[in-house]
Formats: C-alpha cells, structure tokens, sequence
C-alpha cells in the first residue's frame, strides 16, 4: 500500500538535495530560483519557501499548497512563482515535477533573445527536441504563466525571455536533469557559434530522431521552431499531426522567413557556382 507520509518525506529530502545542486553548479544565486513537486496521491504540491536561498533549505522550511497554489501548511510562504508551476501542472498531467533556476549560459541565450532551438547535437534532440523561449512576463504575476502557456503542452524546457529557465517532469530527478541538459546544450551551443562554422543536423538525421521520439511517447514539439523537415525536406509540417495549430511569436516567424531566405539565397548560389 502507497504511504503518503513516506511520500512527503522522500519529497522534502529530494526538493532540499535539488536545491543543493541547482546552488553547488550556479544556476541559482542568493535566492533565486524554485522547485516543487505533486503530492502523490493528493491534489497538494510541495514547494520552495520565497526569497531564501535553496541552496541551504531543511526538509521542514517547505510548503504545502494545493493545486491553486494556495498555502495550506509550512512556517514560511511559497515561492512567488506558484502561477507559473500550477500552469504546468494544469495543463501536463503527465508532469509531477517542476524546476526554475537561472542557469547563466542558458539565461545569456534568454537575455539575447536566442532560442536554443538549433539541432546541434543529436542527444539534445531526442530527450528535449528543442528549447523555445517564452516571450517576457513579469515575474511573480500571472503574465509569465501566460507567456509560458503556450509552450508547456509541447516542449519539457523553455528559455523564460530576461529572466531564466524551466525545466518539468514525470519525477524531480527528471526535471533536474533537464535542466542540467539545457545549461550544457547552451554552453555547447555558445562554443559552437564562437567557433564559427555551426553545423546543424541535416533534415533527415532530425527527422529520424523525430520518429525515436515519437515512439518513446515523449512531447510533439512544433515542428516549424525546432526545424523538422518533411519527407519533401520542408520544415513547416513534420512527425507530429500535420493539422496541428502552431503558435508563433511575430521574432520567431521573421526568424523563420529569414532561414528560409538565406538557405534559398545559398541554394541559388550554390546552383550557380556548379553551372559556371
Ligand atoms: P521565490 O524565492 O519567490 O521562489 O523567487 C525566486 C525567483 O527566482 C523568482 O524568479
């Protein structure tokens, strides 16, 4: 039989060793950052106390707050980015975990307005697809739940625009890591482009990481922002149901039209050097 309190008890610990590492690696500072988990078997999340640094948190400074984000229980309050996690939590049912820090590498990308949305290295593919980055809202108000709500039905890590990254999961083992994953893709992804000669993934090769990861039921990124080509080798429809609705932003739609120039442009040259 499930015990519950066992449950809470292994969450607290969990939620306190997250802290730890999330401030041991950098991706938080003083008191940034949150994390919180579903209470297996109630319809109560366990989160990070606002403004402490989670580095140092002790199972007992948690709190409990039901599926609203309401406080039911704890000496001190919960995070000031509870809309933000109930969003998740309300609209993936498969998710049980969630967790924002403030990664430097990553948020640099956030701060510049770089999605990590290029398919650079083949892993990053299969386990995050790509990494979009939710337009800008206020932190603490109802705006970043918002701007992130479009994103969280697709994608298990955003870039949060001028402000950090989130990462979600079946279990908080599995929402650290992929945070662990964003902040190490971004870092490539910042070598790769100081070097200066990026070498994304050919449409094929994402396309075939596509179909692993649709076998192994994880999400259905939009296909057109993580650049999944079709058959045809066009990148607007892909694995995912071609009748799906997409959402852009007016940056990511001129980014895409400017891509589709450039590789056009370069096609066009190309085409002329061979019959010259
Ligand atoms: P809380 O301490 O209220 O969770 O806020 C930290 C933070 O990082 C806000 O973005």
């Amino acid at each position: 039989m499930f015990d519950i309190k066992m449950n809470e008890q292994a969450a607290r610990h969990m939620i306190v060793e997250v802290g730890r590492r999330l401030y041991e690696r950098g991706y938080i500072a003083a008191a940034d950052g949150n994390i919180s988990v579903r209470l297996e078997g109630r319809r109560q999340l366990l989160a990070t106390p606002t403004g402490v640094c989670k580095g140092f948190l002790k199972p007992e400074m948690l709190v409990i707050v039901d599926e609203e984000g309401r406080k039911l229980q704890g000496d001190l309050n919960p995070s000031s980015e509870l809309a933000m996690h109930v969003t998740i939590y309300r609209l993936r049912p498969d998710v049980n975990a969630v967790v924002h820090a403030h990664p430097p590498v990553g948020t640099g990308f956030a701060a510049s307005g770089i999605p990590l949305t290029k398919p650079l290295v083949s892993e990053v593919v299969l386990t995050l697809g790509c990494i979009p980055l939710a337009e800008y809202g206020t932190p603490t108000t109802e705006e970043l739940a918002q701007a992130i709500t479009p994103y969280v039905p697709h994608y298990d890590a955003l870039l949060l625009a001028n402000h950090g990254a989130l990462t979600y999961g079946a279990d908080l083992e599995d929402a650290y890591f992929k945070m662990e994953t964003l902040e190490h893709f971004a870092r490539i992804a910042l070598v790769a482009h100081l070097l200066g000669q990026e070498r994304p993934l050919p449409p094929e090769a994402v396309s075939k990481l596509f179909q692993i990861r649709q076998r192994a039921g994880r999400t259905s990124p939009t296909p057109s922002l993580c650049q999944v080509p079709t058959p045809s080798g066009r990148a607007t429809e892909g694995p995912a149901n071609a009748n799906d609705r997409i959402t852009l932003t007016r940056r990511q739609l001129v980014d895409l039209i400017a891509e589709s120039i450039e590789a056009t442009l370069a096609a066009l040259i190309d085409e002329n050097r061979s019959s010259t």
